[in-house]
């Protein structure tokens, strides 16, 4: 017998976390007197912004409705999260946007600054709210769904996402579990996926994970 119902939320929020992380930690050692730095930071966080806002119209058009009628204040509570999240983004972009363009040092290092503030407050908000949905949601969706609803909601994720962009997702995913929840994956994966994708992923892996977890992991699930 099935133990434990299949996960949609920790896996992808480990990521997320991890990337949040990261850009707090580059983007308070910057150099906004930099031009070249400020275009570079500008483009990395644009792209890693733009993964946390398609993760959570994932949830907003994929999952959230799965539960919705069972919990509706739940998941009105959590996509009024959603939206603040929105609104804190959109002010992240347009001081991206003014200092994409900005010729003088001097005043983009006030917007490197505004921009540190403001990152820092959205990050908070968006940490917070990924701690509140698995109090809530990834229980109720195991809950009141089977466990192949469960996997049907995932793969619908999954095919959602371009092939190329859904490998900058497993990237992230890859690099930021442990070394059980890794193993369990992968052996969910040797099961579930055709060979070819799994194969794939496990040259991925292999790539992205350090040689001494990675053979450790390798025992586990005899690959
Ligand atoms: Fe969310």
């Amino acid at each position: 017998m099935q133990l434990t119902k299949t996960d949609l939320f920790t896996f992808i929020h480990k990521a997320l976390r991890s990337l949040i992380y990261g850009l707090g930690s580059k983007l308070q050692t910057a150099d906004f007197s930099s031009e070249l730095e400020s275009k570079n930071i500008v483009s990395i966080l644009r792209h890693d912004l733009g993964l946390l806002h398609e993760h959570a119209d994932h949830e907003d058009n994929i999952i959230f409705p799965e539960v919705k009628n069972e919990e509706p204040e739940m998941i009105k509570v959590l996509e009024n999260e959603h939206i603040e999240i929105g609104e804190k983004l959109n002010v992240l972009n347009n001081i991206l946007d003014l200092l994409q363009n900005e010729t003088e040092s001097k005043i983009r290092l006030k917007l490197g600054n505004e921009l540190n503030f403001l990152f820092n407050d959205f990050a908070a908000s968006y940490l917070n709210h990924m701690n509140h949905e698995e109090s809530t949601v990834l229980e109720a969706s195991q809950k009141y769904l089977s466990d192949e609803e469960l996997i049907a909601i995932r793969t619908r994720i999954q095919t959602k996402i371009p092939p190329e962009r859904y490998r900058i997702w497993l990237d992230w995913m890859l690099r930021s579990a442990n070394i059980t929840e890794l193993i369990g994956l992968l052996n969910a994966m040797k099961i579930n996926a055709p060979k070819p994708v799994f194969d794939n992923i496990i040259s991925t892996a292999e790539k992205i994970i350090e040689p001494s977890r990675w053979e450790l992991i390798k025992e586990k699930i005899g690959s």
